[in-house]
């Protein structure tokens, strides 16, 4: 089709058609919105950057959790940042630990909304990092059974879905196992599939506290270069049972996202990370950008490249502006 004949622009001259022909289109459906559980009592504590953003005390986490519900997003992802932290991370699995109360408590009180856990050792390590520690190497196969541990407690507590972040090999299997052995065969898992070894994670880290205290997450995250090695990890988690396969960090990465979904025949959720959202925040706050517009076209570009589940810390701003 070549001028005159074709002229791109009929079809861009009124809102209407717009609206017609738009490819993709956000609803609030897309989102997941991630929330910080701690200990205590009606706890606020502000995440300096990530405006809008807090470190919860379940009663807080409950209102928030209602409000995200109300505004028809389906479901959060919760973190926790426990009171305690030691080589095992045994705050990660323990029965009455910060992730299994909150679970509990946002169930109690909103039913219809799904909860997700996040799946990791990092915030209950006194050494930061994601799996276990012997000699300064972070022992892969040692950790799987802790990993595995933390799934099934978590969904023991009522979380509706689990979601491993440590990039171990051969967690997934290990976790879907555990899962059927306890009568948990209904629990899916959204596997951190492809994580890369990102600096867009900065913020996340000094609001979990979980930066690793010696080295980096180089030896198991992915390596920025990397694409093919995407796919193999995908199809490895496909394999061992995972229901959705996750993107992350989002932005830096949308070829990724867009590989990844035309290769894969699950759900693929992408992470709209901390940083990406810091960016946004802090030049929306300099006066330089339009932020609500930015990060809407930011959503619905990683909604184009491929991603059917969104995570963002923009969920319920989003959620807001889709609702008029
Ligand atoms: C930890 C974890 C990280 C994020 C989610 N889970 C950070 C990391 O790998 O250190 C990042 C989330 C974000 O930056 O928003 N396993
Ligand atoms: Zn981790």
């Amino acid at each position: 089709m070549l001028f005159p004949e074709y002229r791109a622009r009929r079809m861009r001259s009124s809102d209407a058609f717009r609206r017609m022909i738009r490819e993709t289109v956000l609803t609030t459906d897309d989102l997941i919105l991630p929330l910080f559980a701690i200990g205590g009592k009606n706890v606020k504590n502000p995440i300096e950057s990530m405006p809008g953003h807090y470190q919860l005390s379940t009663d807080n986490l409950k209102k928030v959790a209602k409000e995200a519900f109300d505004l028809g997003i389906p479901a959060v992802m919760l973190f926790g940042i426990p009171e305690t932290k030691d080589p095992l991370g045994t705050q990660a699995y323990a029965k009455n630990g910060i992730v299994q109360q909150a679970v509990k408590e946002v169930k109690n009180a909103v039913p219809g909304l799904a909860v997700i856990t996040d799946v990791c050792l990092c915030q209950y390590t006194d050494h930061g990092h994601c799996g276990m520690v012997d000699k300064n190497i972070i022992d892969n196969d040692a950790s799987l059974d802790l990993l595995a541990r933390i799934a099934v407690s978590h969904a023991k507590a009522g979380a509706d879905m689990v979601a491993p972040s440590d990039m171990m090999d051969g967690r997934v299997a290990e976790i879907r196992e555990a899962l059927d052995e306890n009568e948990l065969p209904h629990i899916p898992i959204m596997s951190y599939a492809v994580k890369y070894c990102s600096a867009y994670y900065g913020p996340f880290r000094a609001a979990a506290h979980s930066a690793p205290k010696f080295g980096d997450r180089r030896t198991y995250q992915m390596d920025p270069g990397n694409a093919l090695e995407a796919i193999r990890e995908a199809t490895m988690d496909v394999e061992e049972g995972a229901d959705i396969i996750m993107v992350k960090p989002a932005l830096s990465y949308l070829d990724i996202i867009c590989r990844v979904k035309d290769e894969i025949d699950l759900p693929i959720a992408a992470y709209n990370v901390s940083g990406e959202y810091a960016m946004i925040k802090a030049a929306e706050k300099m006066g330089w950008i339009d932020g609500a517009k930015v990060m809407m076209e930011t959503l619905t570009s990683i909604k184009r490249a491929g991603a059917d589940i969104i995570l963002t810390y923009s969920a319920l701003d989003a959620a807001k502006i889709l609702r008029g």
